[in-house]
């Protein structure tokens, strides 16, 4: 089966990557492709957009301009990571069972940065196994680092492929084995330097747990180390375009160029520039306003600060256009409009029409 494109959209905080990924993942459907849209970040806002319920399960978007062929896997971050063990420990119920009461797991599962972005990657690439996508569309969290998590999977498969996981497993039979619930030989005379040294800095339980955990892990590593390499191919492989969303400001102007660069240090490029809310109409109440008598002076006033200000931003969006189809020569740059409604499906629908226009801009072979 082929492998599905990839488009990830990142950027600065607030400048529409959700409503971009969304408008994006709307106008691939229309145009015929099975489309899968996933937000790392737990935006409810897109759920709200597109009608579907946060959940690590692969639900269909029911916009009639998606044609049946869009799909959405919202993960949640506090319930991905138990979802994704029950698919990961599913032949090794004990181990599962006692990896939930693994300290080291709990707080694991709570405070490591990335351990969401991993979790719904995992599970990305176990829907594009079995989902027969032809496109993933891939919401960011608002960070400069958020395009960092390309690289958890092949840096996880490395880990879990290599000698360290068959060390910490052994250490784990050493001290009594994976069910160990004291520390009992891991302290005792005749163990290594380095265990003692570990126990000496961390404790002896979370050395413990620690080992057990590696040990649990041990057991499911073929099949953690395959979903972990298939998640990695899909994001840094040759099917993966990354679109850098901006609007015009100075701030998400130096997101983009901030990303541009670590992306550059992955070895990899942005194919394109989305600059949202670049383009702004006349509100047509606005135009009614002006053209209908008698309009105070007062109302005439404020319809031109508005007026400037419209023109102010279409400016900025202007230079910033040069400035980054310079400095980032080989990136399309997308322009998209200021949509005026208040209803984020409202907006996602305009600028899916909008996008139609540019899809062959992130997907090299768009029919
Ligand atoms: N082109 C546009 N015209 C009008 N409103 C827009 C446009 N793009 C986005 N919006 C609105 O701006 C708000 C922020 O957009 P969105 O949530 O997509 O940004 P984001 O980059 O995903 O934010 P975050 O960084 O919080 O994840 C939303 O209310 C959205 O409906
Ligand atoms: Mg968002």
């Amino acid at each position: 089966m082929k492998d599905p494109r990839v488009i990830v959209c990142a950027g600065g905080g607030g400048v529409g990557k959700t409503t971009t990924s969304a408008a994006l993942s709307v106008a691939l459907a229309a145009r015929g492709y099975r489309t899968l849209i996933v937000t790392i970040d737990p935006a409810r806002r897109l759920a709200g957009a597109m009608g579907v319920p946060i959940t690590d399960v692969v639900t269909p978007v029911p916009l009639p301009a998606a044609r049946g062929r869009l799909w959405a896997l919202m993960p949640d971050p506090r319930r991905s990571m138990g979802t994704f063990l029950d698919f990961l420990f599913a032949d090794e119920p004990e181990a599962k069972a006692r990896m939930l009461t693994n300290n080291l797991y709990l707080g694991l599962a709570d405070a490591a940065a990335g351990v969401h972005e991993l979790v719904a990657m995992n599970l990305v690439a176990r829907a594009a196994t079995e989902g027969d996508f032809d496109v993933v569309v891939i919401d960011t969290a608002p960070s400069r680092h958020a395009i960092d998590f390309v690289t958890y999977p092949a840096r996880l498969a490395a880990l879990l492929g290599g000698r360290t996981v068959a060390w910490l497993a052994g250490l784990a039979q050493r001290s009594g084995g994976a069910t160990a619930t004291a520390p009992r030989g891991l302290l005792s005379w005749g163990t290594g330097h380095v265990e003692h040294l570990l126990a000496r800095v961390t404790g002896p339980n979370l050395v413990r747990d620690t080992a057990n955990l590696f040990a649990d892990l041990a057991l499911v590593r073929e099949r953690f180390v395959a979903l972990t390499r298939r998640a990695s191919e899909l994001l840094l492989g040759e099917r993966v375009a990354y679109a850098l969303v901006a609007a015009p400001t100075a701030a998400a102007r130096d997101d983009v160029l901030f990303l541009a660069a670590r992306l550059e240090k992955l070895g990899r490029r942005p194919r394109a520039i989305v600059l949202n809310r670049a383009d702004t109409q006349a509100a047509p109440w606005v135009r009614a306003l002006r053209e209908g008598h008698g309009v105070a002076p007062s109302i005439t006033e404020v319809l031109d600060v508005l007026e400037q200000e419209r023109r102010t931003r279409a400016t900025a969006a202007d230079a910033l256009a040069v400035e980054l189809r310079s400095k980032l020569s080989w990136a399309a740059v997308v322009r998209l409009p200021y949509v005026e409604a208040s209803a984020p499906e409202d907006i996602v629908a305009a600028l899916s029409t909008e996008l139609d226009a540019h899809l062959t801009a992130l997907l090299p072979d768009a029919r």
